[in-house]
C-alpha cells in the first residue's frame, strides 16, 4: 500500500537527517527532492539551458556527494523559480510517492503541490542563524574555506528567493505539523517526527 509522507522546511533546518531517519524507521523509501533541483542546477552551471536540464534529468545523475556544494545551491534555486523547469520533475516525484511500502518525500513543495493528499505532513524549520552555523559547520567540516558571515548571507538569500517565488513557494501546508529544531538535539527532533508518522499509520 502507498503511504506518503512530505516533509519540506527551509535549508539546513534539519529535514534531510529526519527523513532518512524517519524513512529507516518505517522502512519506507526516501527521496530527496532538492536532489533534483541540484541536478538541474549543476548542468546550468556546465552550461544547460535549465528547462531542457530538467527535462533531460536521469535518476544516475542525483549523486548527493557531488551535488553538496554552496555553487550548486544557489544555482538550483534560481533554476527552482523557473515554472516549466518544476513542472518537468512533478511526475518523477508524484511516481515515486505513490510506489508500494511507503515512501518519504523532503523538499519545499510537497504538501502543498506535489502531494497535496499526502498521509502525514511535517513541516521542519529553525532560526536562520542556527541553520547558517550547521550549514557552516558542514561545509568547514568538508574542508571548503568560507565565513559564518557569508554562510548566513547565503541562508538568507535563498529563503528569500524559495519563499517570493511566484511558484510552488516554500510554505506550509495548512494541515502541516511543524517541528522547530532551533533547541532540539537531532534525537529529540527524530522522536518527535517518528511519533507523528505513527500517529498517522
Ligand atoms: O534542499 P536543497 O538545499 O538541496 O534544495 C536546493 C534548492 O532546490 C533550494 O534552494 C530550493 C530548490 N527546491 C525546490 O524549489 N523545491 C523542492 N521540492 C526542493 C528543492
Amino acid at each position: 500500500m502507498a503511504f506518503t509522507v512530505a516533509i519540506d522546511g527551509p535549508a539546513a533546518a534539519g529535514k534531510g537527517t529526519i527523513s532518512k531517519a524517519v524513512a529507516a524507521h518505517f522502512g519506507f523509501a526516501h527521496l530527496d527532492t532538492g536532489l533534483l533541483y541540484r541536478a538541474v542546477g549543476a548542468r546550468v552551471l556546465a552550461g544547460a539551458d535549465p528547462v531542457q536540464a530538467a527535462l533531460a534529468l536521469d535518476a544516475s545523475e542525483l549523486d548527493g556527494d557531488a551535488l553538496r556544494t554552496a555553487a550548486i545551491a544557489q544555482a538550483a534555486s534560481h533554476a527552482a523559480a523557473i515554472p516549466d523547469v518544476r513542472a518537468a520533475l512533478v511526475d518523477f516525484q508524484r511516481a515515486f510517492a505513490a510506489r508500494k511500502g511507503g515512501a518519504v518525500l523532503d523538499g519545499r513543495d510537497i504538501g502543498t503541490v506535489i502531494c497535496p493528499d499526502a498521509d502525514v505532513k511535517l513541516f521542519i524549520t529553525a532560526s536562520a542563524e542556527v541553520r547558517a552555523q550547521r550549514r557552516f559547520d558542514e561545509l568547514t567540516g568538508k574542508g571548503a574555506a568560507t565565513d559564518y558571515a557569508t554562510v548566513l548571507a547565503d541562508v538568507k538569500a535563498r529563503d528569500e528567493r524559495d519563499s517570493s517565488r511566484a511558484t510552488a513557494p516554500l510554505v506550509a501546508a495548512d494541515n502541516a505539523v511543524l517541528i522547530d529544531t532551533s533547541d532540539l538535539s537531532i534525537d529529540a527532533a527524530v522522536a518527535q517526527a517518528i511519533k507523528v508518522v505513527q500517529a498517522a499509520r
